[in-house]
């Protein structure tokens, strides 16, 4: 407590890995934990500071393991429990600190809480750890409410009864393998706040909380009226859960508690920043917003002003296993994003986006607090946007009725070395392929390729990450803007560091008096070409 204020989580580089696609160990086309222990040494050499885990538990992957089977232990696929523990220990032999996922909306369908609720029927109280209520119309054929899935369709499934005949419905923000957990229950606080305590015993150094907004829902389910989700969306009660979670958090040196938080209102967003509560939360404004300088000024500035009176460091995101690669997003017309428009599919110029990703990195790891890097963006890899229908498995993909993409083409397995596939993915003795097939167009984005090329994605992430980590006025700290014209960004971080970055389509003079330390495309003249962005001091 009492150093909170030097306290790693304010300022740290955290890289996600999504564990099916990062490297797989024993060849069965599936990462897994020896995958990533064998690549420990290339994260500590990539300069981040901690790892985040995606879901590593038993689950039968209806949603690539945010479908919980078993809390406490790691999938068969992934390893064992004891490869869990080795991976943590290795890492911080490297100095990395580990993140894993913890998802307390919802469980598994075959999580024996639920399969014990379906068996133990209605009115029973195993039911009462979930959202079963009667269904509508004479006979109970109509969903209890008219509230929508987050993946489409119907947020209700109907349950059959021992006798064949049909029963109760029971609720599901996600897919039906996904069923709600009821928070008011006060065994689903204890054994999420037990399992908390679980992965801290084994070292673990901060939860990333998954759809932390929604756990608690108006008890009287009521109709959704004109898409409010104002009964099952950052309920005023969440709060009370995070407090008790940070009280479990405290019993320990060091640990943080990072939120996924979607909510338009920043000011709402902030509340779960509060002293008592979460230590950070992921700030999706940024990501959403469209390679526009004035737009990004508004969302730097509207995100520090929210963050600013809790006393919370900022995050910035620009990609993750949900969204589309933001290679892809920069290169289209539009290169804003929504979750509810991915727009698979549509025309982008991919060396536009790259260079764009460019300056967006220098442009992101200069901004005070912390940042995320998701897996495959410090290659520049670009959203696999042509996988064939038959291999999909987002859930989304289905649910929608094939109308929505899903969220595979940013899932597909890492390419490290070689020139085909599985692109050192799986070892040579490999008995099966990639889970998802690799662009053949990859041979040339390996890291093994990059890591010999000083122009590459990869040699930028790397110089970059090493200044920042030399820089003391980068991560956490104050920013301030300097005078720029229209279309430019630019600010300071202390009395010696400044960023600039072009987003507009002309070359722009730097100051004479500054000396360039890292440029994301070389700069012409002592100007910042387009789409460049420049460290200085
Ligand atoms: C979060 C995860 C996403 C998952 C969903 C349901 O948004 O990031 O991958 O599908 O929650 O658990
Ligand atoms: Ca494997």
């Amino acid at each position: 407590m009492a150093d909170e204020l030097t306290s790693w989580w304010r300022g740290a580089v955290i890289y996600e890995i999504y564990v099916r696609s990062f490297a797989d160990g024993n060849g069965d086309g599936i990462g897994d934990l020896d995958g990533v222990r064998a690549h420990l040494g290339y994260l500590a050499d990539l300069g981040i500071d901690a790892l985040w885990f995606t879901p590593w538990y038993p689950s039968p992957m209806a949603d690539g393991g945010y479908d919980v089977a078993d809390y406490r232990d790691v999938a068969p696929m992934f390893g064992t429990l004891a490869d869990a523990e080795k991976l943590i220990d290795e890492a911080h032999g490297f100095g990395i600190r580990i993140i894993v996922d913890v998802v307390p909306n919802h469980c598994s369908d075959e999580h024996p809480w639920f399969q014990r609720a379906l068996a133990a029927g209605p009115g029973s109280p195993e039911r009462d750890l979930f959202w079963f209520r009667p269904g509508r119309g004479e006979h109970g054929e109509l969903p209890p409410n008219n509230w929508q899935s987050i993946f489409g369709g119907d947020a209700w499934t109907r349950t059959t009864n021992a006798d064949g005949t049909a029963g109760e419905w029971y609720l599901h923000l996600f897919a039906p393998e996904q069923p709600d957990l009821n928070w008011n229950s006060l065994l689903v606080r204890n054994e999420f706040e037990d399992i908390l305590r679980f992965w801290f015993d084994r070292g673990v150094d901060g939860v990333r909380i998954d759809s932390a907004a929604l756990l608690v829902k108006d008890a009287a389910l009521p109709d959704q009226v004109g898409g409010s989700e104002a009964a099952f969306v950052d309920r005023d009660d969440v709060h009370d859960i995070y407090r008790a979670w940070r009280r479990v958090a405290a019993e320990y040196p060091d640990r943080a508690l990072i939120g996924e938080i979607w909510l338009p209102d920043t000011e709402r967003f902030a509340r779960y920043l509060r002293a008592d509560e979460l230590h950070v939360a992921f700030n999706f404004d940024f990501l959403c917003c469209a390679w526009d300088a004035e737009k990004l000024r508004a969302v730097v500035d509207e995100t520090l002003n929210a963050h600013q009176p809790v006393g919370a460091p900022a995050t910035w995101v620009l990609s993750n296993h949900d969204v589309v690669r933001h290679v892809t997003r920069y290169g289209r017309a539009d290169t804003s994003f929504s979750m509810a428009d991915r727009r698979i599919g549509e025309p982008s110029d991919l060396v536009l986006g790259e260079r764009r990703a460019r300056a967006a990195a220098l442009l992101t790891l200069a901004l005070p607090g912390g940042t995320y890097i998701y897996q495959g963006e410090e290659i520049g890899l670009a959203e696999v946007e042509d996988l064939p229908d038959d291999v999909r498995q987002d859930p989304i993909w289905t649910r929608t009725h094939h109308t929505d993409a899903g969220r595979d083409g940013c899932r597909v397995p890492l390419p490290w070395s070689g020139t085909e596939s599985p692109f050192g993915f799986s070892p040579e003795q490999a008995t099966a392929a990639p889970w998802l097939p690799q662009p053949a167009s990859w041979a040339t984005r390996t890291v093994r390729a990059q890591a010999a090329d000083p122009s590459s994605m990869l040699a930028l992430y790397r110089d970059a990450l090493r200044l920042r980590r030399s820089l003391c006025e980068l991560g956490d700290g104050p920013m301030h803007w300097l005078p720029a014209e229209p279309g430019v960004l630019a600010f300071a971080r202390g009395d010696g560091f400044a960023c600039v970055v072009n987003l507009s389509d002309r070359p722009v003079a730097l100051p004479r008096d500054r000396t360039p330390l890292l440029s994301s495309d070389p700069l012409i003249d002592w100007a910042l070409p387009p789409d460049t962005a420049v460290w200085l001091c």
